[in-house]
């Protein structure tokens, strides 16, 4: 197609719907994009922290052939292997007491299970969330999603009973402290809401991203996971763990939780669990699933074949590549060299992340959000061939998530050209 690809599309597609850059891919293989006008980009996003194995892997692309040929759509009429095949797969990588799995498409749509389960399960209505969170574009994870009010803007009444506690973003502490020397007292505002605006015996579940993604890049400090656990098991809350974004190897651990052994009773998956095929799971104990009766859900494309293919290739390729090990070891070594970057640029105000998952937050003189230098830098990332995106409410953090085989080499190269953008 010849053309204006990007303005002739845009007359076709709502507003709405934003896109981060102009580019149009002619093709994408690894970390790197080619546009139609012929430049070459690193690309950082990994479509959203969706595409692990980098674009177009191999192992992928054979898998989803091989299934095209023989099924591609059941619509739970029939069983096929490949979603036995990877419901082995997740329960070999998931942590306990995680053993059966609900299919869908999207992460919205998982989180969406998530709150009917444990809603079903416990048979109660509240919902604790955290403010800051991303979970979602649909009602019911729209409810929960706060990390922009914007999203959120003349679609109220949202659901009733959600109740929002602030995200422990220790930069930018929600209760004032200081991260050096607080004990999680942010912690206390759950104690304070059960006393005024909801008793623990009406809660459902408690849904946290153990890393803060669109809202700001950030993890939860693992004292305070742990906490949450132990009130959630003292209660009969279900702890629901959003690993939408976290999990799949970003945080170079399948799931990000396990780095601070806390275990939910419900973990949501999306994203990269299929490489870019659409693919959500909503996992749980037997004994939390076995209570969900035949009916009270259901999916017509949900873990759908050749999504279910593309997900075990995608599965096997991580353990096969080591691209857990890679993505701690070149995670680890990029937070120490934009921690140097740091020392040198005030601009930078805090340098954080696990994994590839990697914050740089951009502060003004005064420590305030500075929305409009992160735009700036990250325009200039672009023209010099290297593609990242903001996140945060004030859009004032740079998120590095690169495809877990980024190779160091290629990490030099891309904070290169993020320092080039500084100046
Ligand atoms: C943590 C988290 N949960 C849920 C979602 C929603 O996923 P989807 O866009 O696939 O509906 C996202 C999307 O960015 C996310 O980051």
């Amino acid at each position: 197609m010849k053309g204006n690809i990007a303005g002739r599309t845009r007359e076709f597609i709502t507003p709405a719907l934003v896109f981060h850059t102009g580019i149009t891919v002619k093709k994408a293989s690894g970390i790197y994009i080619e546009s139609t006008d012929g430049k070459r980009y690193m690309d950082f996003t990994s479509g959203l922290a969706t595409t692990n194995l980098g674009h177009c892997p191999p192992p992928v692309i054979e898998a989803v052939n091989k299934q095209v040929k023989t099924l591609i759509h059941s619509g739970c009429i029939f069983y096929y292997d490949s979603l036995l095949k990877l419901s082995e797969r997740l329960r070999e990588i998931t942590p306990d007491p995680i053993e059966m799995f609900f299919f869908s498409n999207s992460g919205t749509e998982a989180i969406e299970g998530a709150i009917k389960l444990a809603r079903f399960y416990t048979g109660r209505q509240g919902i604790i969330a955290f403010t800051g969170g991303f979970h979602g574009r649909t009602f019911g994870a729209l409810s929960l999603t706060t990390s922009s009010a914007r999203y959120r803007k003349n679609y109220h009444p949202l659901l009733p009973a959600v109740f929002h506690a602030p995200y422990p973003y220790c930069y930018r502490c929600p209760v004032g402290r200081n991260p050096r020397t607080c004990s999680t007292d942010c912690f206390g505002y759950l104690e304070w809401m059960f006393e005024h605006l909801i008793t623990p015996e009406e809660v459902s579940c408690a849904v946290i991203e153990p890393v803060l993604g669109e809202g700001g890049y950030t993890a939860a400090p693992f004292p305070y996971l742990r906490k949450l656990r132990e009130l959630c098991t003292r209660h009969g809350i279900l702890l629901v763990a959003d690993e939408v974004q976290s999990g799949f190897g970003r945080c170079g651990k399948w799931f990000a939780m396990e780095h601070s052994g806390v275990r939910p009773d419900i973990l949501v998956m999306a994203k990269a669990i299929a490489s870019g095929f659409p693919l959500s799971v909503v996992a749980s104990s037997k004994k939390i699933m076995k209570k969900w009766s035949p009916g009270a859900h259901g999916t017509t494309f949900g873990g759908n074949p050749v999504s279910a293919s593309a997900a075990c290739a995608t599965i096997d390729a991580i353990k096969g590549q080591g691209l857990l090990e890679n993505a701690g070891r070149v995670g680890a070594y990029a937070l120490e060299r934009l921690n140097s970057l740091k020392k040198k640029y005030p601009s930078i105000g805090d340098v954080r992340g696990i994994g590839l998952m990697i914050g740089v937050e951009f502060v003004k003189k005064d420590g305030s959000p500075d929305t409009r230098l992160t735009k700036h830098v990250l325009k200039e990332c672009e023209k010099r061939g290297l593609i990242i995106v903001e996140c945060g409410r004030h859009k004032n953090i740079a998120r590095f998530m690169p495809p877990l085989v980024v190779t160091k080499a290629q990490m030099e190269d891309a904070i290169g050209i993020f320092k080039e953008s500084l100046l």
